[in-house]
């Protein structure tokens, strides 16, 4: 398993990962994720096996130095190998290299796996937002202070 950073042409690829990873109204149309990973606060990691991409996670740096997981996507037939647990940590050691304080994410009140697998890195809910997504799913908002 092994990370690299983003290229232009892996972008159908995630968007494909996306789809597998999250129900209509969750998942981002192809304009939404190429939006997300063009911004310039951006950060996109992959996680490749040989020369399958594996897993991905989008972040960007927001005011008051807090970095915002915008998705993470493993998929499916590669999941509790850690994948997930190495973009975590590129992501939390790359904000924690620029001084930022906090790392917050939104993930769907019914999506226990996610919020076992934040809450095993440190993440602890502190709000939820009714109707968040585009579905009407409500939004478990989960934080983590970085030291
Ligand atoms: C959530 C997700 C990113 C986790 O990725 P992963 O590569 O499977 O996670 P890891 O193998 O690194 O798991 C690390 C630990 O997190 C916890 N964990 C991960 N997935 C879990 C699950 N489904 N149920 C319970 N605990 C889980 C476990 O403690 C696990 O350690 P263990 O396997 O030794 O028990 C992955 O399941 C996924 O892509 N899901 C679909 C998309 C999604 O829901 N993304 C998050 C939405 S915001």
């Amino acid at each position: 398993m092994r990370l690299r950073p983003f290229r232009p042409d892996d972008l159908q690829t995630l968007y494909e990962i996306d789809q597998s990873c999250f129900i209509p109204g969750i998942s981002y149309t192809h304009k939404e994720l190429a939006a997300f990973i063009a911004h310039n606060h951006s950060q996109t990691w992959i996680v490749e096996d040989g020369d399958r991409i594996v897993g991905f996670l989008i972040a960007n740096t927001e005011p008051r130095k807090i970095l915002h997981i915008v998705t993470i996507d493993v998929l499916k037939a590669w999941r509790r190998r850690r994948v997930g647990t190495l973009l975590m940590e590129a992501a939390e050691d790359w904000a924690r290299g620029r001084g930022l304080k906090m790392i917050g994410l939104e993930t769907a009140q019914d999506n226990l796996g996610a919020q076992k697998f934040y809450a095993s890195r440190g993440y602890r809910q502190v709000d939820e937002i009714p109707g968040y997504y585009a579905n009407g799913t409500t939004a478990w908002v989960m934080v983590k202070e970085l030291e």
